[in-house]
């Protein structure tokens, strides 16, 4: 048993709790702080915070580790593929054969769309980003599967299986549905013989006339792009998704919420700012150096460097960075961007600003790079990150379904505005 960490606040000392973690992490309880002492935690950014206990995924942020349910990144990333992650992810366990064909079965059987969200995808502007038009579909497919979001947890839970499985499979024919509308494309529908990666490429690269039959090695790619976003714990939008199920939200709600929040160019957003900064780099003819010295002056943020739990460099970038590389040269295709890139990442590991605030690469700064050869446009890369998301959203907002007794999420704040005053008649301000 860990010993309690003592708190003095002026002449009373006050016992809090250390609670240890199967990984030995370690926190202070403060659960009981406010009734005891009438003091509250103050954790702006929550960066000391520990706001759940969660099964779901481990960072080790000073050491670079990652693991879902326990399985190295790394393992899972050589090894696994999307769907079979998914399942370990949302389910704790990697599926047997026959766990794995119902789960496949679950997916094939609900890839199609009902017309009503044709319809409201058709409804929005050509231009709209397509984070809105998946966070609005996202919440607004409950609808079409009463059964599945009836805000009340016990019942919902009941469901979870199919629930899971229509939110995997549909994100990814709404992304591709809202990409074929607003182009003017015609509608391609999901095929039933092929594998979930395979089959968001034909939904977005084929025609009527014509099936787009991809590379293996784009297939590969895509299915590690969504692997190794399957889950980062308690980041923004996972928080945000079981912020908004703390409320007793059902699923599809509680993901929509996650979408709108992963989609801020500091979280999600960073894979197209990425891009853009490349572009911008390449246009002005830079190899990036003087973009270093920009950033280091506080004129630019190097998008796709610097994370909050990381201090060293994040698994994900190293597995993404080594795959760009074979997947370009499997396809055939340089990239000037992958050049800079690798530039700006040598410059920025060996200089004093960058390795002080300990800023390395993060998953976002090569993702964008295979996405790009793989003809996904950059509008769509944070999309892209929410499908391959969908799995983490969905196993945190089970974990907070199932929690008996859970609380709804509610801190509290320093208030810093006006203290008391009267009332101002309008002809007196
Ligand atoms: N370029 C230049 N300086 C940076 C960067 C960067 N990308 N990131 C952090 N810094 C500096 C920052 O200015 C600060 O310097 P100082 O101590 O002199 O004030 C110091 O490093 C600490 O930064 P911070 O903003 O306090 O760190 P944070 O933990 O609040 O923010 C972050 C983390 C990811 C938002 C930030 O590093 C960032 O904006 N990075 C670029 C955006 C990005 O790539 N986001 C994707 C994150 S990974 C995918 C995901 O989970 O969404």
């Amino acid at each position: 048993m860990p010993s309690d960490a003592i708190l003095r606040i002026e002449d009373k000392e006050y016992k809090l709790p250390v609670i240890v973690g199967t990984e030995g992490e370690r926190a202070i309880d403060c659960r009981n702080l406010r009734a005891n002492t009438g003091h509250i935690t103050f954790d702006e950014g929550y960066g000391n915070t520990g706001s759940c206990e969660s099964q779901v995924t481990f960072i080790d942020g000073e050491a670079g580790i990652l693991r879902y349910r326990g399985y190295p990144i790394e393992q899972l990333a050589e090894k696994s593929d999307f769907v079979e992650t998914a399942y370990l992810v949302m389910h704790g366990e990697l599926p047997t054969p026959s766990q794995r064909q119902r789960f496949s079965a679950y997916l094939r059987e609900n890839a199609d769309m009902h017309r009503g969200l044709y319809r409201l995808l058709e409804e929005f502007p050509p231009d709209s980003h397509p984070m809105a038009v998946l966070s609005a579909a996202m919440n607004a497919l409950g609808c079409y599967y009463p059964h599945l979001c009836t805000n009340n947890h016990e019942r919902d839970l009941q469901n979870y299986e199919e629930a899971s499985a229509v939110a995997v499979s549909k994100v990814r024919t709404l992304t591709a549905m809202s990409y074929r509308l607003s182009k003017g494309l015609a509608l391609v529908h999901p095929k039933r013989n092929l594998t979930y990666c395979e089959n968001f490429l034909h939904m977005m690269f084929s025609e009527p006339y014509y099936d787009f039959i991809p590379e293996p090695e784009v297939v590969r790619a895509l299915n590690l792009i969504l692997l190794l976003h399957a889950d980062h714990e308690q980041n923004c939008s996972t928080s945000t998704v079981r912020m908004v199920a703390s409320s007793g939200a059902n699923l599809f709600a509680s993901v929509s919420a996650g979408i709108s929040a992963l989609w801020g160019p500091l979280h999600g957003g960073a894979n197209m700012a990425v891009i853009d900064m490349l572009e911008q780099i390449h246009a002005a003819g830079d190899d990036g150096s003087r973009f270093i010295e920009a950033a280091k002056n506080g004129k630019a943020r190097l998008m796709g460097f610097g994370h909050r739990v990381y201090k060293n460099y994040d698994p994900r970038a190293k597995i993404i960075g080594r795959a760009c590389d074979s997947v370009l040269a499997k396809l055939g295709r340089k990239d000037p961007l992958l050049d800079i890139a690798r530039h700006l990442e040598q410059a920025a590991l060996k200089d004093s600003y960058f390795v002080e605030r300990k800023l390395y690469p993060n998953v976002d700064f090569y993702s964008g790079i295979i996405m790009r050869a793989i003809g996904i446009p950059l509008n769509m890369f944070t999309v892209m990150f929410a499908i391959g998301r969908m799995p983490g959203w969905i196993a945190n907002w089970r974990e907070i379904a199932s929690t008996s007794k859970a609380r709804i999420y509610r801190p509290r704040q320093i208030y810093t505005g006006a203290v008391k005053r009267d009332y101002i008649a309008t002809n007196q301000r």
